[in-house]
This record gives structure tokens, sequence and C-alpha cells, in this order.
């Protein structure tokens, strides 16, 4: 055995988090790097779905919506996913897709800062969404669009400045921006702060209660591991629920949707996030995932993830010859998401390699090799096992 295998092992048999690998299907033998991408099935999660399809569904029929808790669904599982960004109950809802919160949160952003603000700051290293939807929300409530990489938004925010929207983790390079300090230069500039938790929730502590963000939004399909597809969250802090104008009022955000007023009024609290009727199968599967967050605390998440990531970087650095490849996730643990990314020339050709040899990450194109880290059931001798596979790739 070599050394670094021996110390795998040894950080295997001490890590407390090892016996939650159990919780998820991963008997393939594969070494599972994807979980920034699409988190793994939790085994209980299929049993679970074939209860709601053919008996919620099947036998229940339209009694479940009330019966089986479909209806109060949205609030019920944001409730769930609070404790792991951070957020005291009654603020997250769950539903629609990540862009479609990312369109909710800067618009009614915007809407909080008032009128004599006009200028939108987007992260301009964000994940392409995220810039899409800032364009067309400053284009539909008549901002200007600055763009402006998260060390600069402290420096860029100012008394036009309406909201600010920032990636909390750079999806390339997994780098990890200062939410407190961002968060506080723009409540400094009087302006309101909207995070995009994509790549953070459930790798690490993100305190949205504590640091005072005033909207965020997250997927759910990554590290929480909700299933391809699973719908994401809304976050409005309370002190803004009341005031919160959701571009999108749908019916389900009314105060008596079954009312069927020709007129909208708002309901209280974080229904108003909602737009329409909930895509419960998606729903469903991705609250009976979060069971296996039963117990584990995010600190222990983050601990492992810092310790999955620098062994992993010790192990390129080992295996690997000099040259082959150049890390751009940053060194230091406070810019460190949970994910590290290698720029390789031959990315393309060495990830279909690594696949085909059964290490599974991905690519961001044209040059990046991307490794996502899942605490929960990633575990050190898998590490070992991807750098010294990807070493013999290279080599
Ligand atoms: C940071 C970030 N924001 C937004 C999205 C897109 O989310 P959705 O496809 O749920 O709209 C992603 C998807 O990977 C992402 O990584």
């Amino acid at each position: 055995m070599s050394d670094l295998a021996a110390k795998a092992a040894s950080l295997d048999a001490r890590d407390p988090l090892a016996k939650h690998r159990e919780l998820f299907a991963l008997d393939d033998g594969v070494v599972y790097l994807d979980g920034n991408s699409l988190g793994a099935l939790p085994r209980h999660v299929p049993g679970r779905m074939a209860d709601v399809i053919t008996r919620e569904w099947g036998e229940l029929r339209i009694r479940s919506w009330d019966e089986s808790g479909w209806w109060t669904a949205p609030e019920r599982i944001g409730d769930r996913i609070a404790p792991l960004v951070g957020a005291a109950p009654g603020q997250v809802v769950v539903g629609d897709s990540t862009s479609v919160n990312v369109f909710k949160a800067l618009v009614g952003a915007v809407r909080l800062a008032g009128d004599d603000r006009d200028e939108i700051v987007v992260d301009a290293t964000t994940f392409p969404t995220d810039g899409y939807i800032a364009e067309s929300a400053a284009r539909l409530t008549g901002r200007r669009l600055v763009a402006a990489a998260p060390g600069d938004v402290a420096g860029t925010v100012g008394p036009r400045t309406a909201a600010a929207l920032v990636n909390h983790v750079d999806y390339r390079t997994g780098r990890l921006h200062d939410l407190p300090g961002i968060t506080a230069a723009v409540h400094a500039a009087g302006a309101l702060a909207v995070w995009d938790l994509c790549h953070s929730a459930g790798a690490l502590p993100v305190g949205l209660d504590a640091h005072g963000v005033d909207l965020a939004v997250g997927c759910t399909y990554k590290y929480l591991n909700g299933g391809p597809g699973a719908p994401a969250y809304l976050y409005v802090a309370e002190r803004h629920q009341a005031r919160f104008d959701s571009p999108l009022p749908g019916w389900n955000s009314h105060a008596d949707p079954f009312a069927m007023t020709p007129g909208y009024a708002a309901a209280e609290g974080a229904v108003r996030g909602r737009v329409g009727t909930p895509d419960i199968l998606s729903m469903l599967a991705l609250e009976a995932a979060l069971d296996v967050w039963d117990g584990v605390p995010i600190e222990a998440v983050r601990a492992k993830s810092l310790a999955l990531t620098d062994f992993f970087l010790e192990c390129v650095r080992t295996y690997v010859p000099e040259g082959r490849v150049t890390p751009v996730t940053p060194g230091a643990h406070h810019e460190r998401g949970s994910q590290v990314a290698l720029s390789c020339p031959e990315a393309s050709a060495v990830m279909k390699e690594l696949i085909a040899r059964g290490v599974v990450g991905d690519l961001r194109r044209p040059d990046v090799l991307r490794f996502g880290f899942t605490p929960l059931y990633v575990s050190f001798a898998d590490t070992e096992r991807a750098a010294r596979v990807l070493a013999e790739v290279l080599g």
C-alpha cells in the first residue's frame, strides 16, 4: 500500500461521517465526484416515491393535496432546508427552478430598494443563467446593469445601487466568496444583497440570518441530493417579507387561493414566494432525500469537505507529473468551496478517460476538470483513487 493509500485508510477510519455513505446507492465501484452537479440517490427515496405514486396519487388521488400534505409541501420542505443555510423557520419556500427564483429575488429586491436606485450589480463571474436573468430584470425594471467580480462588488456598490446578485461559490473554479463581507458592503451602500447558494448549500455553513442576507436562492439537485431537476428554493428574510412584491404573483401565493378572486392579495410569509402548482413528485423526492441530513451538523460537513479537498490536492501534487494540471481552486480554506478545479489543456479527453476508468467528475469547457467532494458519501479512499487514476491517464 502506498503512503497516500495508507493515509486515506487512516482518515476514513477516523471520519465521523463515514457511515453516511451507506445511505446512498453507490455500490457500482465508481468514484463519484460529480455531486456538485447531480447528487447521488439516497437509498430510501425509491421506496418513498413508490408510496407517493401508488398510494398518494394512485389511491388517494385529489385527497392527497390535503391528506398527504401536498399543498403545504413548499413551505414544509423549505423549513427542512432552512437550518442547512442558517435560516430560522418561515423564510424559505421550495419550488420552480433556480433561474425562476433568481428572477423573483432580483426583481423583488429592486422593488424593495425603491425607485431612487437605478443600478443592479451582478457578479461578473456568475453562472450564466443569473447573468441572463439579471440583464432581463434590469430591462424590465428600467435599471442599469453593472457587472463586477465578487471581489470588486464592495468597491462598485454605491448610492445608486438597488441590489447586488452574487454567487457564493464559483461554479467553475470552486472559489468561495466572502458572503459576510460583501453583504455588509452592500448594506453600507443602502442596497440589498441577493446570493446564489447553488454550490454552497449542503457543502458549507452559509449563515443567511447571521450575516443579514436579504434574499437568496439555490438548487437542491447538487449537495442536497434532491434528484435531477429537483425544485429550487427562495429565501426572503423575515424583515422583508411584508414588503416583498413578487414579480410572479401566481395563485399559489395568494392569501386565499381558493377564493379565486380576480384581484391579487399576497399571502403572508414565505408562501408569498410561491407561483403556481408545485411539482409534487420532484418535491416529495427532495423531501425524502433530506432525511440523510438528520443529526448532521453542517460544520462537520465543512470540516470533512476541507480535509477531502486538501487531501485531493496533496495526492494530485504527489502523483501527477509536474505541469500537467494546475489547480484553479484557491488553496486557502476561507476561499475554497467543496470542489477542486484543475486546468488541463486536454481536459475533454482526460475526463472521458477518467469516466471510462470509473472516476466520474465533469468538465467546464475549454480546459477545466471539476471534481466535486460531497462529504456525506465521498471517502478519502475515493479521493486517493481519483488522483491516482488521473495520474495514470495523464501518464
Ligand atoms: C450557481 C448556479 N446558479 C444557477 C444554476 C441554474 O439553475 P437552474 O437550472 O435550476 O435554473 C446553476 C446550475 O448548475 C448554478 O450552478
